[in-house]
Parts: C-alpha cells; sequence; structure tokens
C-alpha cells in the first residue's frame, strides 16, 4: 500500500483494489444523482422503516465502578471546564466499568454490561442526513442480505465484525493502514456501551482503504454487491458508508477525539470574529496527494498575481518534530473564506473546515461521507468550480467581501451544522440506526466463526500506549445512554428525493452564471 500525507490529515493512496469502472449498458444500478429517472424503479421498492424509539428495559448496577481510569476525567476537565465531553446528552447514568486489572489477571473480556437505562421519551427527530440510511441500504432492499453476500466483501476487506448478544467479535484479513481500523472498532464498542444490548446480531465487512470500491454497474436489484462497508463513497459505487476513525482519534497527527476537538473548535472560532478574519481564501495541506491539489496551488498569490487565495503546504515532518503546534486546527480559524479540496478521495479535515465560522469554499467533490451529504450549497457552503479554480475563488471572495452578511451567514450555518448535528451523539445515533436497518435486512443468523476473536474495551486499550490510549480514554463512553436514540427523519420518496437534489443543482447553476458575467464584466472594463 501506498501512503501520502493530507493537510490536518493523512490520506492513504492505495491500489485500486478490484474496481474496474467499465460502463456497460446493460441493466447497471446507475448512481441515484447522476440518473435519477432510472432509479426511480428502485426506489418505490417498499422501504424499511426504522423504529427508532425502542423499549428499553431498566437495570440500574448500583455497584458499577470505575477502575484504572480515575486519572483520565481531571487530565480532561481541566482542558474544557465543565463539559462532560465523553457522552453528550447523558446525565447521571450507571458507568460501566474499565478494569484492566481483571483483564491482565484473566487474560478474558467481562461477562456483560448489562442492559441500557431506562429512556426518557420525547427525544428529537435525527438530522436530515440521517435519510441517505435508508438510499446506501437500498440495493438490498428485495432480496435481504445473505451469508454469501457478505463473505464476497472479504475480497477486500480488512476485517469482519460479528455482534452477537451485544459482544463484539473480529476476524483481521489485514492490517488496516495506521490506526484507521483500531480507532474505528473502538467506535463500535462505544456505540455498544451507550446502547447495551440494543444493537441487534450482525456481520460487518469493513474496508479502512479509501476509494470505494462496488462500482455500481456491476450489480442490479437482482444481484446485488455485497455489503460492504468504508468511510466514503461516490455516485458510481454502492459501498456503504459509515463514521471515519477520525471521530475517536487520529493518533498518529495528533488529532483529537472529535468530541473535544468539536469544544475546542467552538472556542477558537470566538477568537477573531469574521469581519477582522483575513478576507482572503486560505487553506492549509499536503498538495502532493491529488493532481487536483497541484492545480489549486497556481492560485496561490504572487507578486504577478492575486486570486484571493493563501495557500500553505502542511510539512508533516517537521509537524511533529515540534510538537505540531503550527498544525492546532482551532487556531486556523484566522481567514474569512476557507477552502476545502478532496485528496486522494474524501478528507477528514472537511468538519474541521467547517467548524470555524469562515465562508467555506468548496472545490466541486466527487466523494461523500456519512455527513456530507446533509449540505446545501449556498445554505452551509459556496461552490467552486473544479476546472477553473483559481477565477472562481476570486470571484467567491470577492462576493463575499461585498456580501458581508451572506458571507458570515453561510459560514455560521455551516459551523452550527457542524456543532449541533454532527455532534458526537448523532454520530453514534447514525451508526446505531445504520447497523440496526442493517440487522433487519439479515437473512441468516450471525455467528462466531472459529478464527474470531472477543473484542472488548479492555482487550483494545489495556494494552495501548502513548496518543492511542490517551485519545482512547478520552473517547471512551462512560456509560449507557440515558436518552433514547433520535427518531429517523422520514425516508425520501422519489418526488422529495429529487427535489432535494435539484435544489442543489440550481444553487450551484446560479453561483455558475454569477461567476460567468462577473468575469464577462471583468474583460469589458479591463
Ligand atoms: C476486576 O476484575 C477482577 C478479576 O475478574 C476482580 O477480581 C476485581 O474485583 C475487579 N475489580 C474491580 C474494581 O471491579
Ligand atoms: C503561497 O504564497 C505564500 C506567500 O508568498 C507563501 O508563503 C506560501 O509558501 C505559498 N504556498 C505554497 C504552497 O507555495
Ligand atoms: C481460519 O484461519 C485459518 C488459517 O488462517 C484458515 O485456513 C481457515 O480457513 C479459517 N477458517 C475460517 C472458518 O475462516
Amino acid at each position: 500500500m501506498r501512503e501520502n500525507k493530507d493537510e490536518v490529515v493523512i490520506t492513504s493512496m492505495q491500489e485500486n483494489r478490484g474496481s474496474g469502472h467499465s460502463r456497460h449498458s446493460k441493466e447497471i444500478w446507475s448512481p441515484i444523482i447522476k440518473s435519477l429517472p432510472r432509479s426511480m424503479a428502485v426506489l418505490l421498492f417498499p422501504v424499511v422503516v426504522i423504529i427508532g424509539a425502542l423499549a428499553y428495559t431498566s437495570r440500574i448496577d448500583p455497584h458499577a465502578i470505575w477502575s484504572g481510569v480515575s486519572s483520565r476525567k481531571s487530565a480532561i476537565s481541566s482542558k474544557v471546564g465543565e463539559r462532560r465531553p465523553f457522552i453528550g446528552s447523558t446525565g447521571k447514568g450507571r458507568e460501566i466499568p474499565v478494569n484492566c486489572s481483571g483483564y491482565k489477571h484473566t487474560g478474558t473480556c467481562p461477562m456483560g454490561m448489562g442492559m441500557g437505562e431506562e429512556r426518557r421519551g420525547g427525544t428529537s427527530t435525527c438530522p436530515d442526513y440521517f435519510r441517505w440510511i435508508d438510499e446506501d441500504l437500498r440495493p438490498w432492499i428485495g432480496t435481504g442480505i445473505t451469508e454469501e453476500m457478505v463473505e464476497r466483501g472479504r475480497e477486500t476487506a480488512n476485517f469482519k465484525l460479528v455482534i452477537v448478544k451485544g459482544k463484539a467479535y473480529l476476524e483481521t484479513y489485514e492490517k488496516g493502514f495506521q490506526t484507521r481500523d483500531v480507532f474505528t472498532l473502538w467506535g463500535i464498542l462505544q456505540l455498544l456501551r451507550r446502547y447495551p444490548g440494543k444493537v441487534p446480531d450482525l456481520e460487518i465487512m469493513f474496508d479502512c482503504v479509501d476509494w470505494p470500491v462496488l462500482s455500481s454497474d456491476r450489480y442490479n436489484p437482482h444481484n446485488p454487491p455485497p455489503p460492504l462497508f468504508r468511510y466514503c463513497g461516490n455516485d458510481h459505487t454502492l459501498d456503504i458508508v459509515f463514521p471515519d476513525w477520525s471521530f475517536w482519534g487520529w493518533a498518529e497527527v495528533n488529532i483529537k477525539p472529535w468530541e473535544i476537538l468539536l469544544g475546542e473548535l467552538k472556542e477558537g472560532t470566538k477568537k477573531i470574529p469574521w469581519l477582522k478574519r483575513e478576507p482572503y481564501a486560505y487553506w492549509k495541506g499536503n498538495p502532493a496527494v491529488a493532481e487536483t491539489r497541484q492545480d489549486l496551488m497556481k492560485c496561490n498569490v504572487s507578486e504577478k498575481q492575486d486570486w484571493n487565495a493563501r495557500l500553505y503546504a502542511q510539512d508533516w515532518g517537521r509537524e511533529a518534530q515540534e510538537g505540531y503546534k503550527k498544525s492546532d486546527l482551532a487556531s486556523q480559524c484566522t481567514h474569512r473564506y476557507k477552502v476545502y479540496i478532496e485528496g486522494s478521495a474524501w478528507s477528514v479535515s472537511q468538519k474541521y473546515i467547517l467548524a470555524c465560522d469562515s465562508t467555506t469554499l468548496i472545490v466541486n467533490p466527487h466523494y461523500y461521507d456519512f455527513f456530507t451529504r446533509g449540505l446545501i450549497p449556498m445554505h452551509h457552503y459556496w461552490p467552486i468550480k473544479e476546472d477553473d479554480k483559481c477565477r472562481s475563488i476570486k470571484f467567491a471572495v470577492d462576493w463575499g467581501n461585498s456580501h458581508k452578511e451572506r458571507a458570515q451567514e453561510i459560514g455560521k450555518s455551516a459551523s452550527n451544522f457542524i456543532q449541533e448535528e454532527l455532534k458526537m451523539d448523532y454520530v453514534y445515533d447514525y451508526m446505531f440506526h445504520l447497523l440496526s436497518s442493517y440487522a433487519k435486512l439479515f437473512r441468516y443468523k450471525p455467528s462466531i466463526s472459529a478464527n474470531a476473536t472477543e473484542l472488548c474495551v479492555e482487550s483494545m486499550v489495556c494494552g495501548a500506549e502513548g496518543f492511542e490510549k490517551k485519545f482512547m480514554m478520552e473517547s471512551l463512553v462512560k456509560g449507557p445512554a440515558i436518552t433514547s436514540p433520535c427518531t429517523m427523519p422520514a425516508p425520501f420518496d422519489p418526488p422529495s428525493l429529487y427535489a432535494h437534489l435539484q435544489r442543489k443543482q440550481s444553487s450551484i447553476q446560479q453561483v455558475e452564471s454569477w461567476e460567468k458575467s462577473y468575469w464577462e464584466n471583468q474583460n469589458i472594463t479591463s
């Protein structure tokens, strides 16, 4: 595997395993966005309705203890004050202990976590982007999911995770890049702690490599793809998207767990108000990972030209030596405009950029992750043309500096979206609803294979060291949530999906037409 470094981020480059992009015009599973009418038929299949509010039983363990991690609490609270960064919306609930001395003694995972608490009713509706869960699972609506389908995913999967009776069992096929597999598994274990006994039995094949591989033209409703989980997708593939590792931390580049970082970013945005920020478009990252980024570098300010862009290359080697002082994300909210551009695929940096209160300029993206399909152009961000970046950025910044109210609003909507709709509670609820809906499609009973080993918080954290251990402890879910998961919004029906995509498309076209007349006028006046 070849790996390259990304901006705040390292994104892996890898050989594109097994996904030929041949385009045949047989009965294909066409990407919904590119050819909606053809997908209409598929969309009319019955839809799995997810019951968000489940009946929960109560069993509070008064002897629950919290061992081995007592130092963690004070270490964190000194940083983020009195916030309780671990289980978001929980009040005082039962805590599930982490018993490393017990684990080291017996070498086995603890017996179980009991059941969840009594839930309070009247929960909120999940953010709109949860509607994509149904779209991602649509390929299996007619057929269900069989063991044969799951096993086919093994070809590229890094691991298979089996959940039976609320416990996790892992079979590793190929170690993932850095600790992305480790923190993904850690995240799923936290979900099991948050909703003990509520995540149904299932098996997932997970591919930790950047690029989606299940090309939609190879499958159709009678021949569905293997269900394969990964961090991102695009309009030509059928991989199922799942939150990436960075929500629990990225040990290699010192990116903290999202819960903590989100608080720091909120503070960071307050330092310089939008109007006082540099009136330019800022980007910092590694241009080497993608041609489109090298192309972006041509827009940097020089003695001869100023496209309103201030672009910087990230030097990860030096950053690591100097203790990541210059890559502190919360202190990168210094410009009115921030550029987001993909690396080798989606980039985990998008949430950090959108959180800044700056107006985000998004260079037309090709990949989505689980939440980015909820972003609306002109509301959350300003679209930038991919094939004419410099002029597009120049116009965006000029427009914003002469429509300051509107430009600030776009920045504010994005950071509100990130702070409210992408808080950790919703990341867990997304995982919960996705896995629950997925499990409902199962046509077989998942079982623990001979090669699988039990995975528990103790087996992961007790032997960990350094940033890995630190981030695990900081992102540990202390115990069951005392509120129910959010309630799923109504799924898209063909008209509402069509309207949604139309709205996005017409906003982008609007910007393009303004941009066109802006440059036509420049040519006349110059
Ligand atoms: C940890 O586990 C060991 C062995 O199972 C047990 O004897 C001990 O009481 C446990 N410690 C706590 C604090 O629960
Ligand atoms: C862009 O220009 C600025 C100002 O001249 C410079 O400091 C920076 O290094 C340039 N960025 C790149 C990636 O060359
Ligand atoms: C378990 O692993 C062994 C050795 O890698 C392999 O030969 C065997 O097929 C595996 N069994 C299953 C059920 O996957």
